[in-house]
């Protein structure tokens, strides 16, 4: 089982990182409120000093945390790389028992994600979230664990996803309905086959979110599409079933792509939809659609990470959150300061030029008429 220093680092580094933006804060507030009594206003000094009390301990009981135990079962979508990967291997750590599904149990042994996960405890176990009957067995398993081993089932964390980065024109329907059957239908069934153990348990539904949930980018349309709607779902989802005791929450992981398996088949996505252009529209692309597939074929994008664990030590944190604060929020965010901006930029300029702001943020081969 991996330590909890292999997952956060060293233990004053964590600490440093969870403590220092309140540490920073709280000193200065007290400096103020020494100022204020020095110079003879103590009554302010006195009220200030309980509002921001009153504050603090507020916030305290607000984000407290359950604590995770060995007979809690985790359930973890789309675990053969990427984010499923690092969250299985993370929870486990933590000391939950974890069930992660794989849409695949690869053939080679010893050469995948798979057997590390095997190898750190993790039970593994094959569900397509696209096909009925694979989702069945995948219920039969849980419940089958669920008695078995005595355990309470704490979370479902609905991560399995596809993105297929191509102008919207390009995108196939067979693309396009595959993003649609994974990210958003895929995600549905499997929560409505697990609901009612999830009902029985008090469970938390944890559903992977973008940024793109709420600014969708070009690109990306249709994976945004699938990400908003996630979105709007979950939404609803939460006061439906929050009256019989499920909480759901979303889980905006911010950025890893070059940690995760996401543009794996970017190329065969650029074949397909190559194969597939008429030629008017080969025509009018040109060399436009040549200079973005290779932009987005780059080998540092598109290459294998079946074993790569998301380095980002701020993801496990705010999951963590997500996964064990008592009263959860609805939205989980990572982001870093450029997201953070340009996301306050998107919401707060006039449409134009938030447009142009939204090129400047993609940051993709641009076009060129041209190049007709
Ligand atoms: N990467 C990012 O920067 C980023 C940012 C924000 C949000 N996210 C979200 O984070 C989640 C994980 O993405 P990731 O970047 O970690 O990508 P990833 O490495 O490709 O992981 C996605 C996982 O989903 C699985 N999957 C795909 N189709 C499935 C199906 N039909 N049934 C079951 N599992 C299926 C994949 O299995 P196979 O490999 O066998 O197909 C893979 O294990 C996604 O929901 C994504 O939208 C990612």
């Amino acid at each position: 089982m991996n330590s909890m220093k292999e997952v956060y680092g060293s233990g004053w580094a964590a600490w440093w990182r969870k403590h220092s933006i309140a540490l920073q804060i709280g000193t200065t507030i007290s400096c103020n409120i020494a100022y204020l009594a020095d110079a003879g206003h103590t009554r302010k000094a006195v009220t200030l000093s309980m509002i921001l009390l009153g504050g603090a301990t507020l916030y305290c009981f607000f984000s407290r945390r359950r604590k995770i135990n060995a007979r809690d079962l985790i359930v973890i979508t789309g675990c053969n790389s990427g984010l499923g990967y690092s969250l299985a291997m993370h929870c486990r750590a933590k000391g939950a028992m974890v069930l992660a599904g794989v849409r695949e149990i690869p053939t080679a042994p010893n050469s995948n994600a798979v057997e590390t996960l095997k190898n750190k405890g993790v039970i593994v176990y094959q569900v397509d979230i696209t096909n009925e009957q694979s989702v069945r067995d995948f219920r039969h398993k849980v419940i089958e664990l669920l008695e078995e081993r005595q355990l309470v089932l704490r979370a479902l964390v609905n991560n399995a996803g596809v993105m297929v980065f191509g102008e919207f024109e390009w995108q196939t329907q067979k693309l396009a309905e595959c993003q649609v059957n994974v990210n958003l239908l895929g995600t549905m069934r499997i929560t409505r086959e697990l609901m009612p153990i999830l009902r029985e348990n008090h469970s938390r539904v944890i559903v992977i979110s973008s940024h793109c949930a709420n600014e969708s980018l070009p690109g990306i349309s249709i994976y945004g599409a699938t990400k908003a709607a996630l979105l709007a779902w979950t939404t609803s989802l939460r006061v439906e079933v929050g009256k019989y005791g499920v909480e759901v929450v979303s889980f905006i992981p911010g950025g890893f792509v070059l940690q995760s398996n996401i543009m794996k088949r970017q190329r065969l996505h650029f074949d397909e939809m190559r194969r597939h252009m008429s030629e008017e529209a080969k025509q009018f692309y040109g060399n436009y659609f040549t200079r973005y597939t290779e932009y987005f074929s780059m080998p540092s994008l598109t290459e294998n990470r079946d074993n790569v664990k998301i380095s980002d030590p701020t993801i496990y944190e705010t999951f963590d959150n997500a996964l064990l604060n008592v009263y959860p929020s609805a939205v989980y965010r990572c982001e870093s300061w450029r997201y953070f901006f340009y996301r306050i930029l998107f919401k707060s300029t006039p449409i134009s030029m938030r447009d142009r702001l939204v090129q400047r943020f993609v940051v993709t081969p641009s076009w060129k008429a041209s190049e007709k």
